[in-house]
């Protein structure tokens, strides 16, 4: 049986990718206390040892505002971290799966980002993304980038679990909405991988960086007021009135890391490849919603 070694596998993506990879293989996902991806040298014994047939990288540095404090963890996690499994990945002739960010772009102008944008980051986290992907795409190895948006999910830190909290909470609320961009669930990103690789492994799609996002996009204020409605549709008691959530620039909320004012990201090449239309991301949210809803009824949830 395969072995797959999936990084990150606590997090919103790889906690869905431990589920929806496991009929490719046997999943190994080794958490922080097993493994501290800080430490190269751990990385690289772990790896060695484990002589995976198939790289999964979902763990980064993602606490975007922090890493501009932490540029030298960020770069680690996200830039050297990707190289070095990259670098094993050609060595032994095996596929890497990677995830990258809107961040890397500049966040101007209105037009969806293609793949062949030029790109500009204006944050560490951005930056450093940015050189992880490049170092996959430099290594030789068989890879696919996978670069996405606005991730969320039921489980883990996200907008759509501190909106619903906010809401429980409080009667207003301010929320940026001149940030565009496509809400993105780590389920639709898990699936979506698993039709990916599968292509992969059948010579059906090329390797390469593709974006992965739903359809439509929104603001911030677009995807609270959604999450407020179909919470207030579930039953939910809410202390948010919705004539009080108001949109406010993002000049109103400054934040130590620049973030992108456009991240609207092309899925056309994804669609194509893998002979799919991306669902809206109304749709995905209702069915993230309704699961973390479920979730939430769970003892210690
Ligand atoms: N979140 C977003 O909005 C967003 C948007 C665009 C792209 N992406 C990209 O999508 C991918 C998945 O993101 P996500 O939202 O699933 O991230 P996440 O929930 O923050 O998960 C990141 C994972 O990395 C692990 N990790 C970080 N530092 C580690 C270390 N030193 N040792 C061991 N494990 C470590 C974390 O472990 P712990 O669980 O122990 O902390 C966690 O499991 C990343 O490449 C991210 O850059 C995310």
């Amino acid at each position: 049986m395969r072995r797959i070694l999936v990084l990150g596998g606590n997090g919103q993506v790889g906690f869905e990718l431990q589920r929806t990879l496991s009929v490719l293989g046997e999943i190994k996902a080794p958490g922080r206390t097993e493994l501290d991806l800080a430490d190269a040298d751990a990385v690289t014994h772990h790896v060695q040892a484990l002589a995976p047939d198939m790289i999964v990288n979902a763990a980064a540095y993602t606490a975007v505002d922090k890493a501009e404090e932490e540029p030298q963890l960020a770069r680690r996690l996200n830039a050297e971290l990707p190289a070095q499994l990259a670098k094993y990945a050609n060595d032994r002739q095996i596929p890497l799966v990677h995830y990258s960010s809107d961040y890397v772009y500049p966040g101007d102008g209105s037009e969806a980002w293609q793949e062949g944008a030029e790109t500009g980051p204006s944050s560490v986290y951005g930056s450093t993304k940015l050189a992880g992907d490049q170092a996959v795409q430099a290594s030789g190895c068989q890879h696919l980038i996978l670069r996405t948006s606005w991730v969320y999910s039921a489980r883990g830190h996200n907008f759509m679990k501190t909106m619903l909290r906010l809401a429980r909470e409080r009667s207003a609320l301010r929320i940026v909405n001149d940030q565009i961009g496509a809400p993105t669930p780590a389920r639709l990103i898990a699936d979506v991988t698993l039709m990916a690789l599968h292509g992969l492994q059948q010579g059906r799609v090329d390797g390469g960086l593709y974006h992965l996002a739903p359809r439509g996009t929104t603001s911030w204020h677009g995807f609270a007021g959604e999450i407020f409605r179909l919470a207030r549709e579930a039953g939910e008691p809410l202390a948010v009135d919705p004539s009080q959530v108001a949109g406010i620039p993002t000049s109103e909320y400054p934040t130590p890391a620049v973030r992108p004012l456009n991240s609207r990201l092309d899925v056309s090449r994804i669609e194509w490849a893998l002979g799919v239309c991306m669902p809206d991301w109304r749709s995905q949210l209702a069915l993230t919603l309704g699961e973390r809803l479920e979730y939430s009824q769970l003892p210690g949830q």
